[in-house]
């Protein structure tokens, strides 16, 4: 396994290379990544993980600093499970040159986490579009379990014609129907007991909408107000178009429940995509 910290370097050693599979992370790996990666190896045998704890993606220096970061372990995971590249690059080395660049996003970017995380996504997307640069994959895994970001980065790659393929993978849970997350691991013990409370309340708002029981708003404050009782600090709790992100048009039938809230300090997301029949 090479792992390599500059980007002129990975530049010249994926320069030969052709159909590359490419899995950016921000480290503290977890079965969810591990899942991305297997994917990115069903594809092809040369896959490049990125590891880079973005600080433009972090609204808070708090929040930042208590990312965990559990570098000599992910390297460990990755070469076990024979990752051939791990791009684990310098924050000097990002973050210089994305002072000259500035990405328009969507106005989608600024509802949802973007309403909630003020500069998330340019965060995001000014770092994704820098590392697809540097490693020039042949196609890019991202999970569902963040949807907003991966409806994001698709529509950054159409808006700049980058041929990069955009994968997406469903989401990994635990057994308790928790999403695997780097966040859990903040978590205190009770907490971390009543964390499914999220998925669950997914759960019972999707079968309501299936059963067409109560309007859609209904529904949200039906999820939003069990998930506060329970304790929970809820963002938001939203019926979307999948397609779209945005409210649903009349008859529209694909759809996803997104969410987030906190628990204790700690911020969570999850959701749930349906299809409602006639
Ligand atoms: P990170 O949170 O490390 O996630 C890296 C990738 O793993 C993302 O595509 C994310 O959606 C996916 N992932 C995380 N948990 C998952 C789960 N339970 N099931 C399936 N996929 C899961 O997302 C980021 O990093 C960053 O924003 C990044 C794209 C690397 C840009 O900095």
């Amino acid at each position: 396994m090479q792992i390599i910290h500059a980007n002129y370097e990975l530049i010249d050693i994926l320069k030969p290379l052709t159909n590359i599979a490419f899995v950016p992370t921000m480290g503290n790996l977890h079965e969810g990544h591990l899942t991305l990666i297997q994917e990115a190896f069903k594809k092809s045998k040369y896959v490049v993980v990125s590891i880079f704890i973005n600080p433009l993606q972090f609204n808070s220096n708090e929040d930042f600093k208590k990312y965990p970061r559990t570098l000599e372990e992910d390297l460990a995971m990755l070469k076990k499970i024979g990752v051939p590249f791990v791009f684990v690059p310098s924050e000097s080395e990002m973050l210089d040159p994305l002072q000259t660049v500035e990405i328009h996003l969507p106005q989608i970017a600024y509802d949802l986490c973007g309403k909630f995380r003020p500069g998330h996504f340019e965060g995001v997307a000014a770092i994704v579009n820098k590392l697809f640069n540097v490693v020039q994959p042949e196609m890019a895994f991202f999970g569902k379990k963040d949807f907003q970001q991966l409806f994001l980065i698709r529509e950054l790659v159409r808006q700049l014609d980058s041929p990069i393929k955009i994968m997406s993978v469903d989401t990994v849970r635990h057994e308790d129907g928790l999403a695997r997350s780097s966040r859990n691991s903040l978590l205190n013990v009770e907490d971390r007991k009543k964390a499914p409370q999220l998925f669950q309340t997914l759960s019972s708002m999707k079968e309501k909408a299936i059963k067409k029981s109560l309007s859609f708003s209904e529904i949200e404050a039906f999820g939003t107000q069990s998930l506060n009782a329970a304790g929970w600090i809820v963002d938001y709790l939203t019926i979307r178009s999948s397609q779209s992100l945005e409210s649903p048009v009349r008859d529209e039938n694909q759809l996803v429940i997104l969410g987030a809230a906190t628990l204790g300090s700690v911020r969570l997301i999850d959701n749930i995509e349906f299809c409602i029949h006639d």
